[in-house]
């Protein structure tokens, strides 16, 4: 009854769609001409980068060469690993199975595919940066201001919400782009992801943030994105959760949105720990929280009283796993809107080196009570603090043999979690204080 109400109120527009879902409808809402049609010399297809021009315009051949993106995504579907999931999972080919195609590919239903468009080329260009029917004339004009080519279906990939909502929809899933844990079950690689260690690994850049960007576009901040991108990844679990075609699957909820480890690790007895963040007890299989742990890490900084509700709503929400589904649901609702609800503040706050020490005792806070038994919970630890420091060194908030110092300790406290099997909280939470300490 309550899951038909739902499913009506969203199709009738009731109840906001989430962020990410509108990611995937403005992506697909213009013809996709096709990565041919931006590969021109005179235009993104250039060997070198131009030196007059705002862009490097040497774009496609460096997706094509280093981009995983343009030379993995669709061959993995075509590989004998992503034949064997799609055959366990009964889709047939993985190269035609829409589940699969939705995150390897540029996917857009068949009537907005252009002459050119090419389902091989992978995730290309207009995957991120959307259908480029209507602007693609335009946005190579200095005299048309980039807002009109956003209304004309340009994504706005360089603002951090919609950035972390366009990454997250393939590097996560959401309800529109979904993983599920059949498919993980069929041997599919757990995803894991954070939006600014990934937005600047070489092989996916090619743009650099110089004087005519920022004058264009506006600072990038590397702490910034790293705590829009944990909000969003922790609404994202949160929607999917409520989502009336994915919370379920037959009489068990949808178990890729809970900790993968408290399942999947051997039965030697008396390994189970309090973690006074989810308020259980032994034997219970929690929800997936590593994102809103990491969130209420971000709001440590932002704004202390949010991070201490954030908390207290993140318990209630483990505890009314416990009880039903109807509480649960209602308890992610509240959760995701609060979630949205401060993104802005985060995306706004100034990320500056003032806000290192709060996060980083935030996380020995948690470290030392516990709270990151959990592998999930840790790797993103670990990450956070790699981006945070990245962050205020690039604005030259710590001198550069501090730094130096910090990204040791920062190596350090990845060694720890590099082995998902191996993992050992105490060792994780040492090298946690150890950064703390070398931090000041
Ligand atoms: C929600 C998006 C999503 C869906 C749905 C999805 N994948 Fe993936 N897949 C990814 C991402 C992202 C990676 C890369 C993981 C990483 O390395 O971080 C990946 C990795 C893989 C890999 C390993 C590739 C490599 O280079 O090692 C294979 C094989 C694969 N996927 C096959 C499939 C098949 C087959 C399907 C359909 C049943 C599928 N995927 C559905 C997002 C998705
Ligand atoms: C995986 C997503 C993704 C893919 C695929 C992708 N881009 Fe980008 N692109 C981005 C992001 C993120 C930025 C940086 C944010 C911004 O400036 O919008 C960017 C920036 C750019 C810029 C610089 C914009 C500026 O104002 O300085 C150009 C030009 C560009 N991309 C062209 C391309 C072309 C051409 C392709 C295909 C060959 C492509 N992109 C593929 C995500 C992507
Ligand atoms: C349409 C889906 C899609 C979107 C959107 C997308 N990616 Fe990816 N991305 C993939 C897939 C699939 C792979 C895995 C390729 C492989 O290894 O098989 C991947 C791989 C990557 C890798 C390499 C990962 C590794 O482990 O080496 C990085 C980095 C990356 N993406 C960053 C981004 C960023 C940053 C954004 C947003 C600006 C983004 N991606 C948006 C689908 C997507
Ligand atoms: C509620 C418990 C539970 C949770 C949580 C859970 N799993 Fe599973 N998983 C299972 C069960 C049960 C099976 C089926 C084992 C079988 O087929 O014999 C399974 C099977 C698998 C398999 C196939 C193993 C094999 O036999 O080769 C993989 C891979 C897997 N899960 C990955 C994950 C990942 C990744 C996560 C987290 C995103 C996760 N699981 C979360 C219970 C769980």
């Amino acid at each position: 009854m309550r899951r038909h109400l739902w499913t009506l109120l969203i199709s009738a527009g009731f109840i906001a769609q989430a962020g990410a879902a509108s990611t995937v409808a403005t992506i697909n809402q213009h013809k996709h001409m096709g990565v041919a049609t931006c590969a021109s010399s005179v235009c993104h297809g250039a060997s070198q980068q131009f030196k007059e021009s705002n862009v490097w315009q040497n774009e496609f051949a460096r997706w094509q060469e280093y981009d995983p993106h343009a030379t993995k995504a669709f061959q993995a579907l075509q590989s004998a690993e992503g034949q064997a999931i799609s055959r366990k999972l009964g889709l047939g080919d993985a190269t035609q199975a829409k589940v699969c195609l939705d995150c390897h590919a540029d996917n857009p239903p068949e009537g907005m595919r252009g002459e050119r468009f090419q389902l091989t080329d992978g995730v290309g260009c207009e995957a991120c940066h959307g259908g480029s029917e209507q602007w693609l004339t335009s946005h190579a004009s200095k005299d048309v201001p980039h807002a009109d080519n956003v209304s004309n279906g340009l994504y706005p990939t360089s603002d951090p919400v919609k950035r972390a909502e366009l990454c997250l929809s393939c590097h996560m899933g959401t309800p529109d782009r979904m993983i599920t844990h059949r498919i993980m079950g069929a041997g599919h690689p757990r995803l894991s992801f954070e939006l600014d260690t990934f937005t600047w690994l070489p092989e996916v850049t090619h743009y650099e943030i110089d004087e005519d960007y920022i004058r264009r576009k506006g600072e990038f901040n590397g702490a910034r994105d790293w705590g829009v991108g944990q909000g969003i990844a922790a609404a994202n679990l949160l929607d999917t959760l409520i989502d009336p075609r994915h919370g379920w699957d037959g009489i068990f909820p949808e178990l890729v949105l809970f900790d993968c480890l408290a399942c999947h690790k051997t039965m030697d007895s008396g390994r189970w720990g309090p973690r006074p963040g989810t308020g259980l007890g032994p034997g219970v299989v929690r929800l997936n929280d590593a994102n809103l742990v990491m969130f209420r890490h971000v709001l440590a900084a932002v704004d202390p009283g949010a991070a201490s509700r954030i908390g207290e709503r993140t318990r209630a929400l483990h505890r009314a796993t416990t009880q039903s589904r109807d509480a649960t649901a209602a308890a992610a609702r509240q959760l995701s809107a609060d979630i949205r609800g401060l993104l802005p503040k985060v995306a706004a706050a100034n990320w500056d080196g003032g806000m290192l020490m709060p996060i980083l005792d935030s996380l020995v806070r948690d470290a030392e009570r516990g709270e990151f038994r959990d592998y999930a919970a840790a790797e993103q630890a670990a990450m956070a603090a790699n981006s945070v420091l990245a962050a205020f060194e690039a604005a030259g908030a710590v001198d550069a043999t501090k730094a130096e110092t910090l990204r040791g300790r920062i190596d350090a406290l990845y060694d720890r979690v590099k082995d998902e099997n191996g993992y050992n909280m105490a060792a994780f939470v040492s090298a946690l204080r150890e950064l703390r300490r070398a931090a000041g």
